[in-house]
């Protein structure tokens, strides 16, 4: 029980018993109680690390810098935001809440991005009091919402990126992959076709209007007429407000994503658009970021994308793609999530229950019911993502059996591992691990049915240390006003 989709921590002794960074799932369970989240610290850092020396080198072989976001939203914690930190990565935040972590964790405001398709007046105005190094714009509303949000408190104009749509769709499920067009991100680089009565044809009362009807861009007038992307609109709405400044384009394709073409068609589009902003505007914005979605594995024989190979390719690619538009290379940056946090978590559960179904087609499913369930990990019954268990806690005989783990709600779609095989002796009391968690299994958890949600343990040099400490009962009566 080496290798992925398990953490590298994570070894099987001769005893059969499975430990993580030295410390053993025994120890682990009754220090912490199960179920439990548990986060192999330096499989992350080794992650984090690899990521942007991968990038680093492969953008200075053409030329250009990089920067390495971590995506909080994959799992965030103050520790986690630190450890990333001191690995040199900064950190994407994606609402209010992350951004209050990142801050907590004492990041300095300019390592910091804000992102969100409705970031709120109060989101803004803390991002701004924290001089956050960007916020990424994903409407022609929002723009003059942050425009707006700096005129009324003066100061320095805010560094700010359009989100846009290439068309390019990429990853696994449907719902986690945005720049397809009939979606809520980003604004589409594709040229709408307009019927005339949707064009505006009063005067601009808004920069959002201005760029549609046309703007002021440094001082010289820019027709944005009716033939424009949303995406065009948005930059020169930005660039019409002098409150912001506009830093460059980012595009995000999708998520777990293990074929590395979608990353260059998406590179290609956006470094077309860039210059396409350039030759009308004389403006060639200085960054270009790229977004998350880099796909791990999350059963034995799956292979991750490997972060040499991908920085590598994707740095030809843009290298050529600038060549080909006669435009300098700008500065890039990556915001990967999943890839960085998620083979470094395992979930630690105790089997509870133990049921043989029969099926229509005659075989037998073992239903093993665990301590947790969708509300510690929602992605199978979300997304229908798959993930494999292993008892951990003993040695088991050669005899397996066609399993499905699931969880203590009530509802039968509560699955955690939709097919495994198992131990034919799994029983009550066995400790179960689940690999490849540590991506939005805890960030997406809820408390379904009253359940506390699980701690976020870290493991270390054979030494544990909460990270997020076990919800209680109280904390979720604590909320109730009776
Ligand atoms: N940047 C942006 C703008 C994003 O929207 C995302 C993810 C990322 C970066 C990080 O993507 P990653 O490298 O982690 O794939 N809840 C879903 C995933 C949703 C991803 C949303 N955006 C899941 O459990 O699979």
């Amino acid at each position: 029980m080496t290798g992925e989709p398990w953490s590298t921590g994570v070894r099987r002794g001769p005893d059969g018993v499975v430990s993580v960074a030295g410390v053993d799932v025994h120890a682990l369970a009754a220090e912490h109680g199960t179920p439990a989240y548990v986060l192999d610290e330096a499989d992350l850092r080794t992650r984090a690390r690899a990521y942007r020396r991968a990038f680093e080198s492969a953008f200075a072989q053409i030329g250009a810098g990089v920067d390495v976001y971590y995506a909080g939203k994959a799992f965030l914690s103050v520790a986690v935001a630190r450890w990333v930190h001191e690995e040199g990565l900064r950190v994407d935040t994606s609402t209010g809440g992350e951004l209050a972590v990142a801050l907590r964790a004492g990041i300095p405001g300019e390592h910091l991005g804000l992102h969100g398709n409705n970031k709120s007046t109060a989101e803004i105005a803390r991002a701004l009091d924290a001089g956050v190094g960007r916020i990424i714009v994903d409407s022609l509303v929002e723009i003059d919402r942050v425009a707006d949000a700096v005129a009324a408190r003066g100061g320095e104009p805010a560094p700010v990126m359009v989100r846009v749509t290439t068309g390019v769709h990429a990853g696994g499920h449907e719902y986690i992959s945005t720049a397809h067009e009939d979606q809520k991100f980003g604004l589409s680089i594709a040229t709408p076709p307009r019927p005339a009565s949707e064009q505006v044809a009063a005067g601009p009362t808004t920069s959002a209007d201005a760029a549609v009807n046309g703007a002021a861009v440094n001082g010289a007038a820019v027709d944005s007429g009716a033939g424009d992307s949303p995406a065009m609109c948005a930059l020169l709405a930005v660039l019409a407000r002098p409150e912001l400044r506009l830093l460059g384009i980012h595009s995000h394709i999708g998520s777990q994503i293990l074929d590395p073409s979608g990353f260059e068609v998406a590179a290609r589009a956006v470094l077309t658009l860039r210059a396409q902003l350039a030759e009308r505007t004389g403006v060639l914005v200085d960054e270009v970021d790229l977004g998350g979605g880099y796909g791990i594995a999350y059963l034995p024989g799956e292979v991750a994308l490997d972060p040499d190979r991908i920085a590598k390719d994707i740095a030809a690619s843009v290298q050529g793609s600038a060549r080909d538009l006669g435009t300098p290379l700008p500065r890039f940056s990556i915001e990967p999530g999943r890839a960085i946090v998620g083979p470094a978590g395992l979930t630690l559960y105790t089997v509870g229950t133990v049921k043989p179904v029969r099926l229509d087609d005659g075989r037998v499913r073992t239903y093993v019911s665990i301590d947790g369930g969708m509300s510690d990990n929602i992605r199978p019954a979300l997304y229908g993502a798959q993930y494999h268990a292993e008892v951990v806690g003993r040695l088991a005989g050669p005899e397996t059996v066609l399993a499905r783990v699931v969880g203590k709600h009530c509802e039968s779609g509560d699955i955690v591992v939709h097919e495994v095989q198992l131990p034919a002796d799994v029983r009550a009391g066995d400790l179960l691990a689940v690999a490849a968690t540590g991506a939005y299994g805890r960030s997406m958890a809820s408390n379904y049915n009253h359940v506390p949600r699980p701690p976020v343990v870290a493991v270390a040099d054979g030494a544990t240390r909460v990270l997020v400490r076990r919800e209680t009962e109280d904390d979720l009566l604590a909320l109730d006003q009776g």
